[in-house]
C-alpha cells in the first residue's frame, strides 16, 4: 500500500527578521507544491529518493551520524517505524514544484508532506499531530526554527505570528498574485540572522525604533489585507524593503531585481532571510504579465503564485 501527501510552500509577505525580535510577521501558502509518496518495504532499510539526491540507510542510526539534506525525511520514517513498532523499513520518493533553499518554504513543506504521507501508512493523524512532528524533522536541520513556515505549510492561507502569542490564520481572501523572481544566491538563514544580531547589538536604538515602526506598518497592513487595497500594500512592502535594506540583508543583485519588479507591480521586497534567494512582487491580473515579462527579459528566473488555501492535503 502507498500513501501520499502534499504541502505547499510559503513566502514572507512582512515582518521577517524583526519577528526574531518579537514583530508580527505576515506570511502566505503559495501554490506550489511538495508531494510525498510513502511505501512500506520488506527490508530493515529506510530509502529516500528526491530531485536533490538519494539517501539508503539502516534503521535506528543516530540522527546526529547522519549528514545529509535529507535527514528530516529519515528522522520522520525512523520515529514513525519505532512509535509502530515495525520490523519492515519504509521507502520514500519527493516531487517538488518548489526550488530548494531560497526561502519559498521547501524543507517545511517536505517535513510536512512528509509526516503525512509516513503516518497515513499506519494510521490517519491530525493536522496538529502532523505539524508537532514535522517541526521536529525540520529542528534536525534548523535548530532554531520558529515552527511558522511548518504551520503555514500544514494550514495554508494567509497567517500571522509572533512569537509571544503564535500563530492565527487572516480570514481574508485577497486577489493578488505574486511574482516570485530567484537571484539564484543561495543564502544561509543562520548566517544572515546572526549578522542582522551583529547589527542591533551596534545599533540598538535605531534597531528598535525600526522595530516599532515595522509594527505600526504590520497592524497597517492587516487592516489593508482584509480590505483587499493592493496599491496600498504595495507601497507597504517598498517601505519594509527600505528597513530589510537598512538591517543590511540586501545586496546590489536583489536590489536590481527589486528595481526592476518596481517598474510595473504594485510593489516589491526580499521575501525571508535575504542576502541572497528570492524576491516577490506584488500585482493583480492587470499587470501581472508586464511584471513577469520585465522579469524574465533581464534573464532572472520568475513565475507567479497565488495563495494556497488548502495547506496539507493526504490521497
Ligand atoms: C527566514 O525565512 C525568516 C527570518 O525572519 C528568520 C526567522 O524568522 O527565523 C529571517
Amino acid at each position: 500500500m502507498k500513501s501520499k501527501a502534499s504541502a505547499p510552500g510559503k513566502v514572507i509577505l512582512f515582518g521577517e527578521h524583526f519577528v526574531v525580535y518579537g514583530v508580527k510577521a505576515i506570511l502566505c501558502a503559495i501554490n506550489k507544491r511538495i508531494t510525498v509518496t510513502a511505501e512500506k518495504i520488506p527490508m530493515d532499510k529506510i530509502l529516500i529518493r528526491t530531485n536533490i539526491g538519494k539517501l539508503e540507510l539502516p534503521i535506528n542510526k543516530p540522527i546526529v551520524d547522519i549528514d545529509s539534506p535529507l535527514k528530516p525525511f529519515y528522522y520522520l520514517a525512523n520515529t514513525i517505524i519505532k512509535k509502530y513498532k515495525q520490523k519492515t523499513g519504509i521507502e520514500v520518493f519527493v516531487e517538488s514544484e518548489i526550488p530548494s533553499g531560497v526561502g519559498l518554504g521547501s524543507s517545511s513543506a517536505c517535513c510536512v508532506a512528509g509526516a503525512a504521507a509516513i503516518s497515513r501508512l499506519f494510521e490517519e493523524t491530525s493536522k496538529e499531530e502532523i505539524l508537532d512532528l514535522a517541526i521536529k524533522a525540520e529542528r534536525t536541520i534548523f535548530p532554531n526554527t520558529s515552527g511558522a513556515d511548518c504551520t503555514v505549510c500544514t494550514f495554508g492561507g494567509l497567517m500571522e505570528y509572533d512569537k509571544e502569542n503564535g500563530f492565527s490564520q487572516i480570514k481574508s481572501n485577497p486577489n493578488f498574485h505574486l511574482v516570485i523572481a530567484n537571484s539564484n544566491i543561495k543564502h544561509s538563514t543562520d548566517t544572515v540572522v546572526s549578522n542582522v544580531k551583529k547589527f542591533k547589538d551596534k545599533n540598538e536604538e535605531k534597531f528598535f525604533d525600526m522595530c516599532k515602526k515595522e509594527s505600526e506598518l504590520i497592524n497597517n497592513v492587516l487592516t489593508l489585507l482584509k480590505e483587499n487595497k493592493l496599491k496600498e500594500l504595495g507601497k507597504n512592502m517598498d517601505h519594509n524593503q527600505e528597513f530589510l535594506e537598512n538591517i543590511g540583508v540586501s545586496n546590489k543583485e536583489l536590489r536590481k531585481m527589486i528595481n526592476i519588479a518596481k517598474k510595473t507591480s504594485f510593489g516589491a521586497k526580499i521575501t525571508g532571510a535575504g542576502g541572497g534567494g528570492c524576491i516577490i512582487a506584488l500585482t493583480d491580473e492587470s499587470n501581472l504579465e508586464k511584471t513577469l515579462s520585465q522579469i524574465r527579459w533581464k534573464n532572472y528566473d520568475c513565475f507567479s503564485v497565488k495563495i494556497d488555501f488548502k495547506g496539507l492535503d493526504t490521497f
